[in-house]
């Protein structure tokens, strides 16, 4: 049955882009997979055509930017499957905006989703992710949580993700756990993607600035998938805490395509 068989899986935002590589992944390695996504319509289409394939993926409405929203969906996704064991952050959204044109309205609209939208999800589900035997939680991240790629909201706040990541790691392990005289602990790990061919960017654009890369194309959500998949799965059962860039070479590269997101 594979790495997630009786495994039952939240994934935010697969409706599309990643999420849905990562729902696709999960799935076809056994687990059951909730895609918890604001855009109902896509999240339904494509639990149905990951579905028709024989896998069992079912779709619930959720904004991450709202707590009832967040904790409805991680209720309905427990109540239908009796329980939870991993939680897939993906959602995270992006604008650009140079520093001196970045308001508070236009921060907000990027860093809630992104970190605060993390912080809910994981709220809502660790009860049921510490009364599992595999209880994790993989976020996605970004390169721009590492390095300096301008779009400060977003960056700002998947460097905020990377924090959360290894704060949470540390308090919900195993030996945290014990000291404080409590049962359960959870592994908590990121990805972190650079430049991956989805709807976020202009086709021409990613073709383009994949030749960048080392690896000499952009990523695919496929390639992210596999590292969310590996991260999720019992075979990194002694990992917690790692960001983990899927980057293409880029950062080990050093040259950070600063003419491409700091232009003139
Ligand atoms: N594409 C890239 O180059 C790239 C690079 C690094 C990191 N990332 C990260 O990967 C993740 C996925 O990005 P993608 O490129 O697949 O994007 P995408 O636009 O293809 O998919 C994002 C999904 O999130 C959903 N979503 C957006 N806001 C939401 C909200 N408030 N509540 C619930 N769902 C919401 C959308 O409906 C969509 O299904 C994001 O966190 C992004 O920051 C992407």
């Amino acid at each position: 049955m594979g790495r997630f068989a009786e495994h039952a899986v939240l994934v935010t935002g697969g409706a599309h882009g990643i999420g849905r590589a990562v729902a696709a992944r999960l799935s076809s390695e056994g687990a059951v997979v909730t895609i918890a996504d604001r855009d109902v319509e896509a999240a339904e289409a494509t639990a149905a055509e990951l579905s028709a394939g024989g896998a069992t993926v079912v779709a619930v409405a959720c904004d991450v930017t709202d707590r009832e929203s967040v904790d409805a969906a991680v209720a309905s996704a427990v109540e239908a499957q009796g329980r939870l064991d991993v939680l897939v952050n993906n959602v995270g959204v992006a604008g650009w905006s140079r520093f001196e044109d970045l308001e508070e309205e236009e921060w907000h609209r990027q860093a809630d989703p992104t970190l605060l939208g993390a912080f809910r999800c994981v709220k809502a589900a660790l009860p049921h992710l510490l009364d599992s035997p595999h209880g994790n939680v993989v976020s996605v991240g970004s390169i721009n949580g590492i390095a300096a790629f301008g779009e400060v909201a977003y960056s700002a706040a998947k460097a905020g993700l990377q924090s959360l990541t290894q704060n949470l790691a540390v308090e919900y392990s195993p030996r945290s756990r014990r000291a404080a005289g409590l049962d359960g602990s959870v592994r908590v790990n990121l990805v972190a993607p650079g430049s991956i061919r989805t709807r976020a960017w202009e086709p021409e654009v990613i073709a383009r600035i994949g030749t960048r890369y080392p690896m000499f194309r952009p990523g695919e959500p496929a390639d992210i998938a596999a590292a969310v998949a590996f991260l999720a799965s019992g075979d990194a059962a002694w990992i917690t805490g790692l960001i983990l860039p899927v980057d293409g070479g880029l950062l080990a590269d050093g040259r950070l395509l600063t003419d491409v997101f700091f232009p003139g």
